[in-house]
């Protein structure tokens, strides 16, 4: 079971009440979307992701309070459908905690991770676009070394980039990590290929677009007084959701709580080294 970041800020930002309507916009495992359903008497979680395998290891999760949970499964540009389809017109909380989940990182089927070998899929959706392995194999240098350098913020991108193009084509995730722990030595502690492997997810998922349109749409999916609580890992999502905030801040559309993020106690951190980077903002929505 997934643990899920940060359990006790979310609820008590979301300021859950038992008869509220909410949407969890990365259902993942049904960490948060758990939480959220025990503590509803006539309300209702609608559960969304975009990866079906998680969709139905959250479903199992959170069988428990299978009557208060509608499932959808959908991107962030189609959480106004997945809340008609529940026949809900607006929500009372919606939360998103950002990235992948452990179980996405950590099968090797996924090819999310460097230390097991896998397919170079990365794919959240399974069903529809560009693999890595297409980005590795046909995409051009230059565009992958911007790619590099841009989503994964690796200052040796360049490097990263033309060791690919040579190695191709690239087979599996190991493969990939080795050709890029060849062009890059370890200088910190973290592995080499971290921030190639992030970039490429980033990519293959459209992740910033991604978080573009959760920013753009989903406050106005909320009642006036209604909450929404983003919790993100990287920096640059973070930045994007508190220039977002803020500006509907400024527009008076929404009151910021949390002026500066929230993060997790060390005591969590301890016990989920996962939460270790994690940031968690809210607002309340005026409209
Ligand atoms: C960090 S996990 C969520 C974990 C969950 N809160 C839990 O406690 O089990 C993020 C989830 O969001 C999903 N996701 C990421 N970007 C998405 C997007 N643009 N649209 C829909 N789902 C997305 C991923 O597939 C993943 O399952």
């Amino acid at each position: 079971m997934h643990i899920a970041v940060m359990p006790e800020e979310s609820l008590s930002l979301l300021a859950v009440r038992p008869e509220g309507v909410y949407l969890d916009a990365t259902a993942g495992l049904g960490g948060h979307t758990g939480l959220i359903a025990a503590r509803l008497t006539s309300g209702l979680v609608i559960a969304n992701d975009r990866d079906s395998e998680s969709i139905e290891m959250a479903r199992r999760n959170t069988a428990e309070w299978s009557g208060r949970i509608r499932f959808h499964r959908g991107t962030f540009g189609e959480l106004a459908d997945a809340v008609a389809q529940a026949g809900r017109d607006r929500l009372d909380g919606i939360l998103a905690d950002l990235g992948v989940s452990r179980y996405q990182l950590t099968d090797p089927r996924r090819g999310f991770s460097f230390t097991a070998d896998g397919p170079l899929d990365m794919r959240m959706d399974q069903t529809t676009g560009t693999t890595a392995a297409d980005l590795v194999n046909f995409t051009d240098e230059k565009t992958l070394a911007d790619l590099i350098y841009q989503l994964g913020e690796e200052r040796r991108a360049r490097r990263v980039a033309r060791a690919i193009v040579r190695a191709r084509p690239i087979r599996s995730t190991l493969h990939l990590a080795d050709v890029v722990l060849r062009a890059v030595p370890r200088t910190g502690r973290i592995h080499p290929a971290t921030r190639t492997f992030m970039a490429l997810r980033m990519a293959v998922n459209d992740e910033p677009a991604e978080l573009d349109r959760l920013l753009r749409d989903a406050p106005g999916l909320l009642k006036s007084g209604g909450r929404m609580v983003v919790i993100s890992f990287m920096s640059l999502d973070d930045r994007k959701v508190k220039e977002r905030f803020r500006t509907l801040g400024r527009e008076g559309r929404a009151t910021i709580l949390t002026r500066h993020p929230l993060q997790p106690s060390e005591s969590e951190v301890s016990r989920n080294p996962a939460a270790r980077s994690a940031k968690l903002r809210a607002l309340e929505w005026k409209e």
